[in-house]
């Protein structure tokens, strides 16, 4: 009687201890509605990210929701719960390989018409100041930024030419442009490389997939207040939109890309600005 007792408390302990621990990825196959649009978004647990997610599920898509924990994302909990049917929500580092390729397997010949790149990080401000630069916190802000669109865009490339729409976006670029740079004060390396890279590999995504109708939009959301923006050190007094304005317009961009667009740089209010 006394084991018996012992060995039930150590089921509850253990379920107690294995209770908050996180859960593995699914693996599991999806069954979206093929009637709808879809969009798959990496870096959505929080700013414009989890923005272009709400509004896309309250425009009656299939929302492909990723991030590093989504499940530790409370926006991207209750967006799941409130649109069970349409919105999925998966596991997705844009840095790990191996995630990226669990991701692709997973939704293997799911049409995606819409690939939003949201994933992002600023780095550390004085690490990328001339004259104490850090040259090691440049492979994150790269792996991130640069790497990460590419590493998605690759393994998801036959879902975008399998959809009607095509679309791949990534976001900012401006901080990456000659223009930006001549215009605006100093520092900000590590950023400003990435973004340069950034637009670099998507210009040749577009170059190699223009015949079978990919559309690169390259869209800068504005100065939008995010984590982000805070992390780059734009004074909070500053002006700047809500994510909830900014989603709003660039969605309007996105719905407008045509492939005359395509490798462009565009403002969120649809001007098209050379790089
Ligand atoms: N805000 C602006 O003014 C502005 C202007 C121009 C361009 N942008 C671009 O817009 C995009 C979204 O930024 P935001 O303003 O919405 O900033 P944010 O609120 O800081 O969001 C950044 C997102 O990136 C995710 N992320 C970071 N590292 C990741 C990784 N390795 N793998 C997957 N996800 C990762 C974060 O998720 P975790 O919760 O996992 O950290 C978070 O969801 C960025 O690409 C940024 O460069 C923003």
């Amino acid at each position: 009687m006394r084991s018996r007792a012992i060995f039930v408390l150590n089921l509850l302990l253990m379920a107690v201890l294995t209770a908050g621990c996180a859960s593995t990825p699914p693996t599991e196959s999806v069954n979206l509605d093929a009637e709808r649009p879809t969009v798959f978004i990496a870096g959505s647990s929080r700013g414009l990210g989890l923005e272009f997610a709400r509004q896309y599920a309250a425009l009656g898509w299939n929302v492909i929701a990723t991030a590093r924990n989504p499940q530790g994302s409370d926006g991207l909990v209750d967006l799941a719960a409130a649109y069970p049917e349409t919105v999925v929500l998966d596991t997705l580092d844009v840095t790990m390989q191996a995630d990226v390729d669990r991701v692709a397997q997973r939704f293997a010949g799911q049409p995606i018409d819409v690939l939003i790149h949201s994933a992002g990080i600023w780095g550390d401000l004085d690490a990328q100041t001339f004259g104490q630069l850090e040259f090691d916190e440049y492979e994150l802000i790269y792996e991130v930024n640069a790497l990460g669109p590419l590493r998605v865009t690759e393994a998801l490339i036959e879902n975008v030419k399998a959809s009607e729409q095509k679309k791949i976006i990534t976001l900012g670029g401006g901080m990456g442009t000659r223009k930006t740079i001549e215009g605006a004060p100093g520092g900000h390396y590590w950023y400003r490389m990435a973004r340069a890279a950034n637009l670099a590999s998507m210009a040749i995504v577009q170059r190699e997939n223009k015949k079978r109708g990919v559309i690169i939009g390259i869209i800068s959301p504005g100065k939008v207040d995010t984590q982000m923006l805070r992390d780059s050190g734009w004074p909070p007094h500053f002006k700047s939109m809500s994510p909830e304005e900014s989603a709003g317009l660039v969605i309007e961009q996105i719905a407008a890309l045509t492939p005359e667009l395509g490798g462009e740089l565009i403002n969120f209010d649809g001007k098209v600005i050379g790089w």
